[in-house]
C-alpha cells in the first residue's frame, strides 16, 4: 500500500493548477474499477473493498465540482454485473441506501443535482428507492450533475433507441430519412447529457465493459492502474492535467 501510494502521489498536481492551465472537461465519466482486487491486497472480504470504494465516491464528487465539471458519471453497477455470486450482488445493492442518506446534505449543501443512467426495471426497490429520494431532493440544484451508471449497458440502450425508432416509424411520426445520428442520440438515456469528454479507468484494465459506446466516440481515455478505493484527487487532477494536454480533432486537422 505505502508504496504505491507514493508512486501516485509524485504527480501533485492541484485544483489550482488545473485552473490555471486552461480549459476543463465538461463531461467526466470514470469506470470505477478494482474494487475486489483493492480487498484481495488486504486480504479483505471483496464486500470490504465495494464499501471503501463507495466511500471515495464523495472525494472525487468534490474535486470534480471543485474545477468546474459540469457532468460526473461513475459507471457503478453494470447489465453484465448480474451475473456474480448472489450474495455480491445483494451487497452492491445495498449500498445506495448506505451511500445517499450519508451523503445528502453535503451533495444538496454543494448544489450537486444527483441523476440515473441505466434500467430501473430489475433493481429492487430498496436499491432504487434511495437514489430516487437523492434525484427528487437535488431536483432544483443548478450545479454540477453526479450521474450514476446504474445497471446501465451500452448495448442494450443501443437496441431499445433502434426499438423506439421503430416504433416511431410504424406509427408514422418519423420517416426513415429522419433516422440520423441525431434522432438516435435523442433516444439514449443520456440524451440530456453532452458526451464524456474524458474517461478515467481505474484497476489497470484496457476495456469499455460495454460502457457508453456510442457517447465515447471522441472522447480522450485516461487508464491508472490504481483500483477503485485508492483512486485520490491528486489522480483525478492528473487526469485532467493530460486531458488539458490533448489535441482534439474529430476527424479533422
Ligand atoms: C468495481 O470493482 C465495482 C463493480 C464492478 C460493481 P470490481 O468488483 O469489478 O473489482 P475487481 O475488478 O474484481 O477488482
Ligand atoms: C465494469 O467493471 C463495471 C463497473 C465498474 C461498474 P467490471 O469489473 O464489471 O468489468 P469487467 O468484467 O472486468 O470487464
Ligand atoms: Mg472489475
Amino acid at each position: 500500500m505505502k508504496h504505491i501510494l507514493r508512486r501516485f502521489k509524485q504527480h501533485h498536481i492541484t485544483a489550482d493548477d488545473i485552473l490555471k492551465a486552461g480549459s476543463v472537461p465538461k463531461h467526466v465519466a470514470i469506470i470505477m474499477d478494482g474494487n475486489g482486487r483493492w480487498a484481495k491486497k488486504f486480504g479483505l472480504p471483496r464486500a470490504a473493498g465495494h464499501h471503501t470504494g463507495m466511500k471515495n465516491v464523495k472525494k472525487i464528487t468534490i474535486a470534480a465540482k471543485t474545477i468546474g465539471v459540469e457532468v460526473l458519471t461513475l459507471y457503478a453497477f453494470s447489465t453484465e454485473n448480474w451475473k456474480r455470486p448472489k450474495e455480491e450482488v445483494d451487497y452492491l445493492m445495498k449500498l445506495p441506501q448506505e451511500f445517499f442518506p450519508l451523503e445528502i446534505e453535503d451533495l444538496e449543501q454543494n448544489n450537486i443535482q444527483v441523476r440515473m443512467t441505466g434500467s430501473k426495471e430489475q433493481l429492487p426497490e430498496f436499491a432504487l428507492k434511495p437514489i430516487e429520494n437523492a434525484i427528487e431532493r437535488t431536483r432544483h440544484n443548478d450545479g454540477m450533475i453526479l450521474n450514476f451508471a446504474l445497471n446501465y449497458g451500452s448495448r442494450l440502450e443501443i437496441v431499445h433507441a433502434a426499438k423506439h425508432l421503430a416504433e416511431d416509424l410504424l406509427a408514422g411520426r418519423i420517416h426513415t430519412d429522419d433516422i440520423n445520428e441525431q434522432a438516435l442520440n435523442d433516444r439514449l438515456l443520456t440524451s440530456d447529457l453532452p458526451d464524456p469528454d474524458l474517461l478515467i479507468r481505474t484497476s489497470g484494465e484496457l476495456r469499455l465493459s460495454n460502457f457508453m459506446l456510442w457517447q465515447l466516440a471522441y472522447t480522450e481515455f485516461w487508464f491508472t492502474e490504481a483500483y477503485w478505493p485508492e483512486f485520490n484527487e491528486p489522480l483525478f487532477y492528473s487526469a485532467i492535467r493530460e486531458y488539458q494536454n490533448r489535441a482534439r480533432r474529430y476527424g479533422g486537422l
